[in-house]
């Protein structure tokens, strides 16, 4: 869900609309406002994208100087107008707008009936907002003290903005487990779920940190914990560049981030690769090459993804730095009991530094003495401050919620990452280091080559796009690209679509195979080139339709396949930067032909910080 209010002498309604518009990719079954200034206060919920609640609200008062908006992603309590946000106290005094999961909410909610408070909707978030009216009225406080005592009762996760009906020349901002920062202006204050909806108003922002609360009044800034110690502003400068934000030329964000790849890796890489000494330098982890060298395994942990890019990690650092890796899903890794202790070292990855399962499973580790490493791409997130060292990606606002620019990135860092770990073991000489690092920094132009093959993958989208099922299969390091291309195809077209190593296809997805099926390989020259060939072979034999992924020039594969995608020769290493491009782009025209979504697919969210 995304988060966004305003106090000042500015109108309020434009920059929280503007501003919802920008968080629309954290969230986007239901939207709502409430506006306020002395005398005049309404509030505007609509089920749908926010370009509904805009029409909505076009002909009504929508004067004032505070407001907050919300945007919504729905965990309690199914998308409608009423399950929108802001909901208010029993009074209508108090409204609020919420991200995160109120854990306790039933027995509280149930208290609360028992003390005559009707609710109007089903969401944790309404329970929280008449607590903070019980407590109000009983304690005799102000809203800000109110809500202090009312968060110390409850359990879960959230980031809350409160407006008082009654008093808007204040509002109440506080987080736990759940992002939240206040934009600094002049006699002005934002604060939102992240940076996107505040970075063409201001340039100076403060992250608020777990279990904090701040009163934000046009002449002041409080920030405190709920234990009541106030805390000093640290702030920090935003340096978010609006075109960053914007979809450019392009028709969707999906197909902008596809684009921007070759120009991101270039980043990531800058500064980063020295070719003249044949060393990679990371900043992040020169804290820590000690225990880079005396690890005896690593721990990778993320979602989604990021958990894809973890798998492509694995290979990369058991290759070139000899350790043993594990990769496992936050949400596994949380609740199982693992071994872990003193001498592992977690890597955690991820695009928004929020995922609440990768935060628990940090957590987990952290507790169990690991040290934490991560790699993510939203600078000053919980992620990072959460790790000992932390390497960042660089790619920009990702806002298309299938990644593409960001695993890429991710993929980039864990490359660097290996091979900064095996220059410092010992396990990689320093002519193969060179040489490696000769090949990554051409890798851009190749992705470039690459993405300009997107004709002709438009055309096989074309065919993709009637069917209902797909399977991707690949071997070695084509396999965590299969589940890549399967996972990009299933978010944003709603084609079945499922990832598998090639070779385990004789073990159940054969069955699947006919006429009706399309196979996309990971068929490039390789170590395992003649092995894929064979299931290949194995699908056509069944009458399977293969699209194969293969190296420039591949006159095998002309005849086997039924359609070739080239992409030009490369280290099998660096193949996921490659391979998965053609893939993503095929989800993407496949998806804009059946009429999709792609920027906003359905029931995803961008960045997941409940459970
Ligand atoms: C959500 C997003 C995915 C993402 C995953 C992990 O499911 O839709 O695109 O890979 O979360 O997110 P993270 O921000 O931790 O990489």
């Amino acid at each position: 869900c995304g988060i966004v209010g305003y106090i000042g002498e500015r109108n309020a309604w434009p920059i929280v609309i503007n501003g919802l518009k920008r968080l629309e990719y954290r969230g986007y079954d239901s939207s709502g406002i409430a506006i306020a200034d002395t005398g005049t206060f309404n509030v505007y919920k609509k089920m749908g994208n926010v370009a509904c609640l805009e029409n909505f609200a076009k002909d009504k008062n929508k004067d004032g100087t505070a407001a907050i908006g919300h945007t919504r992603w729905a965990t309690h309590g199914e998308p409608s107008d009423h399950n929108a946000h802001p909901h208010s106290s029993g009074d209508g005094r108090f409204y609020i707008i919420h991200n995160g999961i109120i854990e306790n909410y039933l027995a509280l909610k149930s208290e609360l009936v028992r003390r005559g408070h009707i609710f109007k909707s089903d969401t944790d978030s309404e329970v929280l907002v008449h607590l903070i009216e019980e407590i109000q009225q009983i304690e005799q406080t102000d809203l800000l003290e109110a809500t202090r005592l009312a968060l110390n009762s409850v359990t879960g996760s959230f980031a809350i903005v409160l407006l008082d009906r009654l008093d808007p020349s204040q509002l109440i901002a506080a987080r736990r487990g759940s992002p939240l920062l206040i934009g600094v202006g002049d006699r002005e204050y934002f604060v939102a779920s992240d940076c996107s909806p505040i970075a063409e108003h201001c340039n100076k922002v403060i992250y608020l940190r777990d279990n904090e609360l701040a009163l934000l009044k046009q002449e002041e800034l409080i920030i405190k914990r709920l234990d009541n110690v106030i805390q000093p502003l640290q702030m920090h400068d935003l340096e978010l560049k609006l075109e960053e934000l914007e979809k450019g030329n392009f028709e969707h964000y999906m197909l902008k981030e596809i684009f921007e790849q070759p120009r991101i890796v270039k980043d990531c890489m800058r500064g980063r690769i020295d070719l003249k000494v044949g060393q990679i330098s990371l900043e992040g982890l020169k804290n820590h090459t000690k225990q880079l060298k005396a690890a005896k395994r690593i721990l990778i942990v993320g979602c989604g993804t990021s958990w894809h890019a973890g798998l492509i990690g694995e290979y990369l650092i058991e290759e070139y730095a000899r350790v043993p890796v594990e990769v496992e899903y936050a949400s596994e890794f949380r609740y199982r009991n693992p071994v872990i202790g003193e001498d592992d070292i977690v890597i955690a990855i991820s695009q928004s530094g929020e995922t609440a399962d990768t935060i628990a499973a940090i957590n987990l580790a952290k507790l169990n003495g690991a040290t934490i490493l991560s790699v993510c791409n939203v600078v000053g997130s919980s992620i990072p401050r959460l790790s000992d060292g932390v390497v960042y990606t660089h790619a920009g606002p990702e806002i298309g919620v299938a990644s593409t620019k960001a695993f890429t990135a991710q993929v980039t860092v864990l490359t660097l990452m290996a091979l900064f770990m095996a220059q410092n073991r010992g396990t990689i000489t320093s002519s193969q280091l060179i040489e490696l690092q000769t090949e990554l920094s051409t890798i851009t132009s190749k992705m470039q080559t690459v993405l300009d093959v997107n004709k002709a993958v438009k055309e096989i989208a074309k065919r993709i796009s009637a069917f209902g099922n797909c399977l991707f299969l690949g071997r070695g390091i084509g396999f965590p690209v299969a589940l890549e291309g399967a996972l990009k195809l299933k978010e944003i077209s709603y084609i079945h679509a499922e990832g598998y190593p090639a070779a385990e296809m004789k073990h159940g997805p054969i069955a699947l195979i006919d006429a009706n099926m399309p196979v996309i390989f990971i068929a490039t020259k390789g170590p395992s080139y003649d092995k894929v060939i064979s299931n290949i072979q194995e699908v056509k034999a069944r009458k399977g339709n293969v699209i194969a992924i293969a190296t420039e020039g591949d006159k095998i594969l002309k005849e086997i396949a039924d359609e070739v995608i080239e992409i030009p020769a490369v280290n099998e290493c660096f193949l996921p930067l490659l391979a998965v491009i053609p893939l993503q782009l095929l989800s993407y025209y496949a998806a804009v032909m059946r009429g999709c979504n792609v920027d906003q697919p359905r029931n995803l969210a961008k960045s997941v910080t409940v459970e």
